[in-house]
C-alpha cells in the first residue's frame, strides 16, 4: 500500500500551551486535523467558561490564514469548580467537557484536585449535562511506584467514579497499559480511551537508551513492551472505544534537556505519520481511518469531519528541532526517518 487516504482526522487531546508559545505549534496541528480537545493546563488554569472563551479566541487568532481547524474547549476540575461553572458549560456549544488532574500528577496540575470525594456534585451535574470527563488517570500517592500508577487509579477511584456515575461520559486519557486497555473494553458505551502515538511507538527503555534521553520522558511514563503491544492491538482492531489523541506537549529544548526536566513529547508535527508509523507496525490499516477520524467523534457525540486527509509512502527526515521561542522545539523522532507523508488536506 503506497497511498491512505481517511476522513479528515481529530486529536482528542492536544495541549497548545498560550501566546507566544501557541503560534509555534498550532499550525501543525491545524495542517492534519480538523478539530482538537485543547488541554486546559495552562497558567493559570481554564477554570471558567469565560476563561475557555477568551483562551479560544486566542487561539483562532493564532491560527493560520484560511485554516478551518476548530478548537474545542474543556474546563480544568478543580476542588472549587462549581455546579453553576458546569451548568454554564453545558450550555455553550464551544466546551465540550471538563479534565480530571489530580492534583500534583503533571505539568500545571497543582490546581488540580485533591480529594475526588469534593467532586461528586460536579459529576453528578457533568452526567446531567452530558459534558465528557476527560482523566488523567494516575494516582499520586508517593509511596505508589511510578510505573503503577495508572493501574492504581483504575483501582482506587476510576472504578468507583463509574459505579457512582455510571452515565457520566469519560475519557481515559492517553492510556499506557494492559490493565487499562482491559478495563475499557469490560466498559460500556459511556467509557473509552485516547492513545498517543509515542505510547504506540516507544516502551520505557526508550527514556534510557544509551543514556537519560529526555525527549522520551511524558506523563504517564512509557510502559514495559508488552503493554505498547496491548495499545497497539486496541488501536488497530477498530474497537469502536479507542481513538487518536496525541497528548502533544511542547516544552522548549532547554526546559527539557534540564537537571529536573519537564514531561511532554512534542508530536503534533508528525503526528498522523506517526500513528500510520504504528499501523504499519501492527501490519494492517484496515481500522486506520475509525481510530483517526470516526470513534472519538462518534463518542463524543460530533459529526464526523467532511474533508479527507492523504498520505503516501515517502521517506523523510524529521528535523532536529523546530523554532520556539527564547530557545528551540525538538520534535518526536528528531533526526529519524518516517515512512509515511502527509500530501494533502481538503
Ligand atoms: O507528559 C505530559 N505533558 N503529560 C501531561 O499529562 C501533561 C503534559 C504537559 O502539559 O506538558
Ligand atoms: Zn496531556
Amino acid at each position: 500500500m503506497n497511498k491512505l487516504t481517511i476522513i479528515t482526522p481529530d486529536d482528542w487531546h492536544l495541549h497548545l500551551r498560550d501566546s507566544p508559545f501557541m503560534e509555534a505549534v498550532v499550525a501543525d496541528t491545524a495542517r492534519q486535523f480538523g478539530r482538537a480537545i485543547i488541554m486546559p493546563n495552562l497558567s493559570p488554569p481554564v477554570r471558567s467558561c469565560a476563561d475557555a472563551m477568551a483562551y479560544r479566541q486566542r487561539i483562532l487568532a493564532a491560527l493560520p490564514a484560511q485554516s478551518h481547524f476548530t478548537p474545542l474547549m474543556t474546563l480544568y476540575l478543580t476542588d472549587n469548580t462549581s455546579v453553576e461553572d458546569i451548568q454554564a458549560a453545558g450550555e455553550s456549544e464551544f466546551i465540550h467537557g471538563a479534565k480530571l488532574y489530580p492534583a500534583g500528577a503533571t505539568t500545571n496540575s497543582a490546581a488540580g484536585v485533591t480529594d475526588l470525594a469534593k467532586l461528586d456534585r460536579v459529576f453528578e451535574a457533568m452526567q446531567e449535562h452530558r459534558l465528557v470527563l476527560q482523566v488523567h488517570g494516575e494516582a499520586t500517592a508517593p509511596e505508589v511506584d511510578i510505573f503503577d500508577r495508572e493501574k492504581v487509579f483504575i483501582e482506587q477511584s476510576l472504578c468507583r467514579i463509574r459505579k457512582d456515575f455510571p452515565e457520566l461520559r469519560i475519557v481515559f486519557e492517553h492510556i499506557t497499559t494492559l490493565d487499562a486497555v482491559e478495563y475499557v473494553r469490560a466498559g460500556d458505551g459511556f467509557l473509552a480511551a485516547t492513545i498517543t502515538p509515542h505510547h504506540l511507538l516507544i516502551n520505557r527503555n526508550a527514556i534510557f537508551q544509551g543514556g537519560i534521553r529526555p525527549h522520551h520522558y511524558c506523563l504517564p511514563v512509557a510502559k514495559r513492551e508488552r503493554h505498547r503491544q496491548a495499545l497497539l492491538d486496541a488501536a488497530s482492531a477498530g474497537e469502536a472505544r479507542f481513538f487518536a489523541g496525541t497528548d502533544s506537549a511542547p516544552h522548549s529544548k532547554d526546559a527539557k534537556e534540564a537537571a529536573c526536566g519537564c514531561a511532554g513529547i512534542y508530536s503534533a508535527h508528525t503526528a498522523v505519520e506517526l500513528y500510520a508509523e504504528a499501523f504499519e507496525l501492527a501490519g494492517d490499516f484496515s481500522n486506520f481511518e475509525k481510530f483517526m477520524s470516526c470513534n472519538g467523534a462518534d463518542f463524543y457525540g460530533l459529526p464526523q469531519n467532511s474533508g479527507t486527509l492523504s498520505l503516501a509512502r515517502n521517506e523523510w527526515l524529521v528535523p532536529d528541532s523546530l523554532p520556539y521561542p527564547d530557545s528551540s522545539l525538538v520534535p518526536f523522532r528528531a533526526g529519524e526517518t518516517l515512512h509515511w507523508k502527509v500530501v494533502d488536506g481538503e
